[in-house]
């Protein structure tokens, strides 16, 4: 995978060569390539913000450096892409799809986008080249956004229900999150499979994971759950799953709601979490937890 960053901060993305993320990148798993922004200015202060037209507080990115930085971008990457051959692995997959005549996504992080959840990190995952735009102060001139649709797949993403000064942290969360998903970088591939919200369909799809337990088995007068050291690895998983949908019902309610009753396509009710329908044990389980759970419960 490529993952171009145009940003006026590129400092910020040092973290990218640390941990496992760093690791793939020093393997060529992982290309990443950050932008300064204020190369594609051309006045002497390097200006990339103006005030809003209608008036208001803050200042907007100015739409003609993110244009001709996009292009740039792009048109680097396509003739990349067309001269490879001896490539690391990262960048032979990005020149296959853009020889099929697959554009990259363009990522805007933006508190107004789609909410990025696990689902999208596992498909930004399957994605061969990503291009993240960082705005900062009130945003980036919407035109920039339209003229990219007309020939780049664009998605403006918000990772929270906040204001951050800028999409910088947001990129470095929607990079972590996709990277951890791709083949190698994480050293537990089961450990994905299994990861809270369960995207893939795994168990805790459209849960929280419950909690985890490491040596001593007595700490501070601490117990492991004495199933954990059973080796009945059925009793294990239905307990996991039990946690989960506690610790699930505890902390996200609104997860809950969203997990399918009997009937399927409930009018309202989000596709971004995936189903995992509640059997008679789960919906016990609830119950004696102090969360009962009915069909009605899911329809609001
Ligand atoms: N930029 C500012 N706030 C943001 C948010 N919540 N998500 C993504 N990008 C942002």
């Amino acid at each position: 995978m490529r993952i171009d960053i145009v940003t006026i901060f590129p400092e910020y993305f040092g973290p990218l060569g640390v941990s496992l993320i760093g690791k793939a990148a020093e393997r060529g798993e992982i290309t990443f390539a950050v932008h300064d922004l204020r190369h594609w200015t051309h006045d002497v202060h390097h200006t990339v913000d103006d005030a809003p037209f209608g008036g208001g507080p803050g200042m907007v990115m100015k739409p003609e450096p993110w244009g001709e930085a996009l292009d740039a971008v792009v048109e680097q990457g396509v003739r990349r892409a067309a001269g490879q051959g001896q490539s690391p692995a990262a960048g032979q997959v990005q020149a296959e799809a853009v020889g099929r005549g697959q554009p990259p996504l363009l990522v805007i992080p933006t508190p107004s986008g789609v909410p990025f959840t696990q689902r999208r990190a596992v498909a930004y995952a399957a994605e061969p080249w990503l291009i993240f735009a960082c705005g900062r102060y009130e945003g980036i001139d919407a035109r920039v956004a339209d003229d990219a649709r007309s020939r780049l797949r664009v998605d403006e993403v918000s990772i929270g229900d906040y204001v951050l000064a800028g999409g910088e942290p947001a990129v470095l969360v929607m990079t972590e999150a996709v990277c951890r998903l791709l083949p190698g970088v994480l050293g537990n591939v089961a450990s994905v499979a299994d990861d809270s919200f369960g995207a893939g369909g795994g168990p805790m799809a459209g849960l929280v994971e419950g909690p985890s337990f490491t040596r001593p088995r007595l700490w501070r007068n601490l117990e492991v759950p004495p199933v954990l050291l059973s080796g009945d690895h059925g009793a294990i998983a239905r307990w996991r799953r039990d946690e989960a949908l506690k610790r699930t019902a505890r902390n996200r309610p609104d997860l809950i709601r969203k997990l399918a009753p009997a009937q399927p396509d409930v009018a309202g009710v989000s596709r971004d979490t995936p189903r995992s329908p509640l059997n008679d044990h789960d919906r016990s389980v609830l119950s004696e937890a102090g969360f009962p759970v009915t069909g009605e419960d899911v329809a609001h």
